[in-house]
């Protein structure tokens, strides 16, 4: 199967889903994925959104929204085995940080260090994320960190488009339940799978995509920043990428300085 096939039929996945959502009462997520149409007017710390209440005021009014928890859609994935990546992790890794976050990031899939310890990027690649978080002046806890599958491919390969298409639709629940205002896609992989395209991640990046409402900005993955180094071309790119997310979530841009 193709990635646009598997893009297709992933939409349609998602949509039955949807149905079965509404169907049983919950009418909120499509809505809650879409962007809130004002700018936030004052700086506003990363971590500090605004909730909805969950659980309904009065169950007589009809705008009032259910919203999917983090732990339901937990619960709900199980000891998964919806595809064969299931048959050869040691623990799936679901998300981590703040369930509320202003910010998401989305990377590729769990390595070996991820797989071990069932929390994404805690490996090499999550101490250059890491740096990029901190060079943000954020911490790790005030973002929300995710990955396009949840079980390590082998050998570290790419997920492969059954595996993307079987778990995406638990990234879109993550995402609608935490709301950010700004998702940062890590790579090829997560920009593809979440933007239906096929355009190289050189030529995605540095700008924002509309993902269901929500700006998404695509940035090289922290693996290839460290096989480019410190600092490249590529790992400066990230930074003027971040800058643009800063801005738009309104938050202080820290002024780097490029070593000659
Ligand atoms: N690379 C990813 O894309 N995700 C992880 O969690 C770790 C490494």
């Amino acid at each position: 199967m193709n990635i646009h096939s598997t893009q297709s039929h992933l939409f349609a996945s998602l949509t039955a889903y949807l149905q079965d959502l509404q169907e049983s009462g919950v009418d909120g997520i499509p809505v809650e994925l879409m962007y809130a149409a004002e700018p936030v007017a004052t700086p506003q710390p990363v971590q500090a959104k605004e909730q909805e209440p969950a659980e309904p005021v009065n169950e007589q009014q009809p705008t009032t929204k259910k919203v999917e928890t983090l732990e339901q859609i937990r619960k709900d994935l199980g000891p998964c085995q919806r595809c064969k990546l299931g048959a050869t992790r040691k623990n799936l890794v679901f998300g981590v940080g703040n369930p509320h976050a202003r910010l998401v990031f989305v990377g590729e899939g769990p390595g070996a260090d991820e797989d071990a310890q069932g929390e994404p990027f805690v490996g090499d690649a999550g101490k250059m994320l890491n740096r990029i978080i901190a060079a943000m002046e954020l911490k790790r806890e005030d973002v929300y960190i995710c990955n396009v599958v949840k079980c390590r491919p082998p050998q570290n390969r790419p997920p492969e488009s059954d595996e993307v298409e079987t778990c995406v639709p638990f990234l879109l629940r993550q995402i609608a339940s935490v709301k950010p205002e700004v998702i940062v896609a890590l790579g090829t992989s997560a920009a593809q799978a979440l933007l239906q395209t096929k355009v190289p991640i050189s030529k995605l990046r540095s700008k924002f995509h509309d993902f269901h409402g929500i700006p998404l900005m695509p940035t090289y993955h922290p693996s290839y920043l460290l096989r480019t180094g410190g600092n490249s071309d590529s790992f400066w790119g990230v930074w003027d990428d971040m800058t643009q997310v800063l801005q738009l979530l309104k938050l202080p841009v820290p002024v780097k300085a490029r070593k000659k």
